[in-house]
């Protein structure tokens, strides 16, 4: 869904400039020492979209570092200034995409992952593109430390399915498998897709992917650029079956 584009994007950047990284490349492999030398964990959520998931899992974790990565300003700011309401210290976002994390982030310097709710690719065509295939989840091995994890959750069944097969050809176990999060209430903080899906009777799929040491690491495909992402985006995103 195209979002609408938001009134006074500038002034209102401005005003939560505190919590936007203008370079992520020039954190690379200091974000922790730069912005919160006291964290116990850096946290990386990807597209966190409008930020409720953000702005609560921050707040109810001081002792993290918290960051955002998102590629659509007026949805960012919507986030950020979810942040500033709260008055939260240990949260920032990076106006960036996925794709390019290992530009942003050395070996290691990640301890968690989130991915709410990604875009869903239905088309096999542009299965690649899916945030939990095969390519992306060895990109974040890039990034997370061993032991590290990947808290993923979406409402699309087929996606989900699709992931459990993805997890470990990456070199990922799998814990924490449910396809209905919710069944016997409320669990965990949601998300803006979730709460709206969880509202229409949607079930929630959830897993957790732990990043397992091996010998020999995955060779990682580098992802074409943003630019090539939003072309797509726009020509077709037709339903096909998934295929693992
Ligand atoms: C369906 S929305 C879900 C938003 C939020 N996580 C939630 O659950 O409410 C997907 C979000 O991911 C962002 N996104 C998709 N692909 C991305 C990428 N490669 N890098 C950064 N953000 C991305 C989109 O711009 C969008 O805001």
């Amino acid at each position: 869904m195209r979002m609408r584009k938001k009134p006074n994007l500038g002034p209102r950047m401005e005003r939560c400039a505190q919590f936007l990284i203008e370079d992520p490349r020039e954190l690379r492999g200091q974000w922790r020492q730069q912005l919160k030398p006291d964290a116990q964990q850096v946290w990386l959520e990807l597209g966190c979209g409008k930020g409720r998931f953000t702005a609560e899992t921050a707040q109810q974790n001081p002792e993290v570092l918290y960051l955002a990565v998102e590629r659509v300003p007026d949805a960012m700011i919507v986030a950020m200034e979810r942040c500033a309401a709260k008055g939260l210290t240990n949260v920032f976002f990076v106006d960036g995409d996925a794709a390019l994390l290992r530009e942003f982030f050395a070996p290691g310097e990640v301890d968690r992952l989130f991915i709410n709710f990604c875009d869903p690719w239905p088309s096999n065509r542009h299965a690649k593109r899916r945030l939990t295939h095969e390519n992306f989840l060895v990109l974040y091995r890039g990034i997370l430390k061993d032991g590290g994890q990947i808290h993923f959750k979406t409402d699309n069944h087929d996606l989900f399915e699709y992931s459990l097969f993805q997890f470990p050809k990456a070199g990922y176990s799998l814990s924490e498998v449910t396809r209905n999060l919710h069944e016997h209430g409320i669990q965990g903080v949601m998300t803006d897709y979730e709460e709206k899906f969880h509202r229409l009777g949607t079930p929630i799929n959830r897993c957790v992917g732990t990043k397992e040491h091996l010998e020999t690491e995955p060779e990682f495909h580098p992802i074409p650029g943003p630019d090539f992402h939003r072309a797509a985006k726009e020509s077709t995103q037709e339903a096909a079956p998934f295929q693992p």
